[in-house]
């Protein structure tokens, strides 16, 4: 993508986020990687899109590092464990320095940014017969002090450490905190930045989860989870189920990875999103340009017959797209021959960055059923490399061109490609209701 697309994807994105608040958490070991500044001028650019930003992090890297320092072994590294009161004070110390680097870089920027004292913590307790002594749960945000720097122009730097109305501090774990300040604050987005990247599952990395999906995952692979990958995944749940819509998890070493994963579909992690928006509607004419990029990719690889963009702009009407975060990623075509009663499932493509996570064949589904809602009698398509998933998956049968209706064989003919006839009869509604 070049820079000026780039942009434009970006700027497409500005009237739904203007004023709303990203709560980006940053782990500690990432303040340090040398892509940092980087990710501060990123920061720097969703500030100048009127994005409220307050920015969380860990810093358990640095805890490792000061305790090491001091010839000392630390009681608890990542405010999850028993804080005892000498690794409090590692704690704080090493928090310090993190959220004052952190104050440096933005001050490069000449963004604002100030150090709040906005988490109200209590001790975590006795849990399993374990007291977590000086380890701390969050008690309340004070929304009040974050909003008033927000409209101030100044964007939040939330240590892992808080404090109670005595004046006692806790060591906070920052993935929590991250959590209660994005619930606290509405945000739009909770994105962590850790040094791993997106969520690996036996295929890969997955690259979104709804909020239920990410549960059930993390029940069914946690021991081949890594300790990082469990904790941002299991806090993503629970941020989900609490309100927050969007948890991005990506590598925050990356360049371009927090625009990418947050404005496009290029992204690199993994989004677990909560509400259970329809992912396949039909397409619409501001769609023609994706739903075109989407095909240039098939017809690349010869995998789709040609289409011209005012081909697509006249056709639009008969697509439909699936949309991750409102970006279509996949899509497909339902053309219908009414006088022969049968209808065409076309140019069904999902991008390579969402294969193999069930796109596709949610697609043909959602085509049958419109085929079937419109009284056809026969769906068919014409493949040329994915004739055994038409079969296999869809159950569709091989055909000939003799199953094509007469205006559609001329078109085939005319092709060349000689593509592979694939049919599938649908039952009618009422016929599909009693079937076993
Ligand atoms: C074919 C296509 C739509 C599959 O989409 P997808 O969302 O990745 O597929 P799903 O997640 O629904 O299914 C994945 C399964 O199908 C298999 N599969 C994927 N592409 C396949 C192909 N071309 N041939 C045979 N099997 C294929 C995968 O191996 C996987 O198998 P498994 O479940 O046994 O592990 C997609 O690869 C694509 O866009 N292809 C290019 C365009 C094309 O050929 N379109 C058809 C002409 S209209």
């Amino acid at each position: 993508m070049t820079r000026l697309t780039h942009f434009r994807e970006i700027l497409r994105y500005v009237p739904r986020f203007r004023d709303r608040a990203f709560v980006i958490a940053v782990d500690g070991a990432v303040v340090e990687d040398e892509n940092f500044p980087n990710l501060l001028l990123d920061i720097a650019l969703l500030r100048s899109l009127s994005i409220r930003v307050v920015l969380v992090h860990g810093a358990a890297h640095q805890v490792r590092k000061y305790a090491a320092m001091l010839n000392m072994t630390p009681s608890d590294v990542d405010g999850t464990g028993i804080t005892d009161r000498e690794t409090l004070q590692v704690a704080v110390t090493a928090a310090s320095r993190v959220t004052h680097e952190i104050l440096e870089g933005l001050s490069a920027n000449d963004l604002r940014a100030a150090y709040p004292n906005a988490l109200v913590a209590h001790p975590k307790g006795i849990l399993g017969g374990v007291d977590h002594q000086l380890t701390g749960r969050v008690e309340r945000v004070d929304v009040g002090q974050l909003l008033t720097l927000l409209e101030h122009d100044i964007i939040p730097v939330v240590p892992p450490v808080g404090c109670d109305g005595a004046g006692n501090s806790y060591r906070l774990n920052s993935d929590a905190v991250a959590v209660e300040v994005a619930k606290a604050l509405r945000a739009v987005k909770l994105v962590y930045l850790t040094t791993e990247g997106g969520i690996r599952g036996p295929r890969g990395v997955v690259r979104q989860m709804t909020v239920e999906e990410a549960d059930a995952f993390l029940k069914r692979h946690k021991p081949d989870l890594s300790p990082v990958a469990q904790t941002k995944l299991a806090h993503a749940v629970r941020a989900g189920k609490e309100g927050v819509e969007r948890v991005h998890i990506i590598d925050g070493r990356e360049q371009e990875g927090l625009l990418g994963e947050v404005f496009s579909n290029e992204g690199i992690g993994t989004l677990v999103y909560a509400n259970e928006y329809q992912s396949i509607r039909p397409a619409q004419k501001r769609d023609v340009r994706a739903v075109f990029g989407l095909i240039q990719q098939g017809v690349r690889s010869e995998e789709l017959a040609r289409r011209t963009r005012a081909d697509i702009e006249r056709q639009i009407g008969d697509f439909f797209v699936f949309e991750v975060d409102r970006n279509p990623v996949a899509c497909a075509a339902l053309i219908a021959y009414p006088a022969e009663n049968k209808a065409e499932v076309a140019s069904v493509f999902v991008d390579d960055r969402y294969a193999n996570q069930g796109i596709g064949a949610r697609l043909i589904r959602y085509a049958e059923e419109a085929a079937r809602a419109r009284g056809f009698a026969e769906l068919f398509c014409l493949s040329t490399q994915a004739i055994n998933y038409f079969v296999q998956k869809g159950g569709f049968r091989l055909g000939t061109p003799d199953d094509l209706p007469p205006a559609r064989r001329e078109r085939y003919e005319q092709q060349g490609r000689k593509s592979q006839v694939l049919v599938k009869p649908l039952m009618p509604p009422s016929t599909a209701a009693v079937a076993p």
